[in-house]
């Protein structure tokens, strides 16, 4: 796609002598959510991991904005790529206001006012929970003090891992309203990696499957291949 901001190409991943992911390529235009979905264990953490300089790449490149990043976690926050780890990556011990202002640290800016107003206004739930500590919070409001957290960084690429991991329905019907707000409005790129195809294909502009270490563009009416997905059978 021409008009990516976001550009993955023929990224690959060896842990010792086992190859995870052999050939990834994923494309994200400003205000796309994207999904790539795969069974347990085809390698999706692993891809962001990689995207995000947290794991060294066997081959590979990651561009935004038409410039190649360096694979140094510091150095791809700072340009523009916010990463919702699987599990969340909140400090539990620390406040939401706490937690929001070292992510906005992280990505190499100061939290403001705006900032917490504007993940308040896309999560009104999270407004009163300000001074509680991360630990202390729902599964719910911790997904979305994580995501508030990828906002304040003002990510021009945002990836989420699995994102309705351990969610009621309802909650992950909330979040990816809130997805699409953000996309919509910050035109921010929503980069979405996932096991659960359903809800994935709901909230995704566009979809790619994971098998055998290669993504490759799904169409998302494929209930065939969504079913072989979905029970982790590959071919
Ligand atoms: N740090 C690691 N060292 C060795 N193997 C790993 C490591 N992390 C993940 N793996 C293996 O790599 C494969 C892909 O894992 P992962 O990227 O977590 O998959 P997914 O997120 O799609 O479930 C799995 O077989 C997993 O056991
Ligand atoms: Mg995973």
């Amino acid at each position: 796609m021409s008009d990516a901001v976001f550009q993955v190409r023929e990224l690959a991943v060896s842990y010792g002598a086992a190859r995870v992911i052999e050939n990834v390529n994923v494309d994200v235009a400003a205000g796309e959510i994207v999904g790539v979905v795969g069974p347990n264990g085809a390698g999706k953490t692993t891809t962001l991991r990689a995207i995000s300089g947290l794991v060294a790449r066997r081959r590979g490149s990651v561009m935004l904005n038409g410039v190649t990043l360096a694979e140094r976690p510091e150095a791809v926050a700072r340009a523009g790529i916010a990463h919702v780890p699987e599990g969340r990556g909140l400090i539990p011990s620390l406040t939401v206001h706490q937690n929001l202002r070292l992510a906005a640290i992280g990505a190499g800016r100061r939290l403001s006012d705006e900032d917490v107003r504007y993940a308040t206004t896309v999560f009104p739930a999270i407004e009163r929970l300000m001074d509680r500590r991360a630990g202390f919070l729902s599964g719910g409001e911790q997904q979305m003090v994580a995501i508030s957290r990828g906002l304040v960084a003002r990510p021009t690429i945002l990836m989420v891992d699995e994102l309705s991991l351990g969610l009621a329905p309802r909650i992950v019907k909330d979040m990816s309203r809130a997805l699409r707000r953000v996309a919509g409005e910050r035109r921010i790129g929503i980069f979405l990696v996932d096991q659960n195809v359903r809800g994935l294909s709901h909230v995704c502009d566009r979809i790619y499957v994971l098998q055998d270490g290669v993504s490759s563009v799904a169409n998302k009416e494929d209930t065939e291949l969504m079913r072989a997905v979905y029970f982790g059978r590959s071919g």
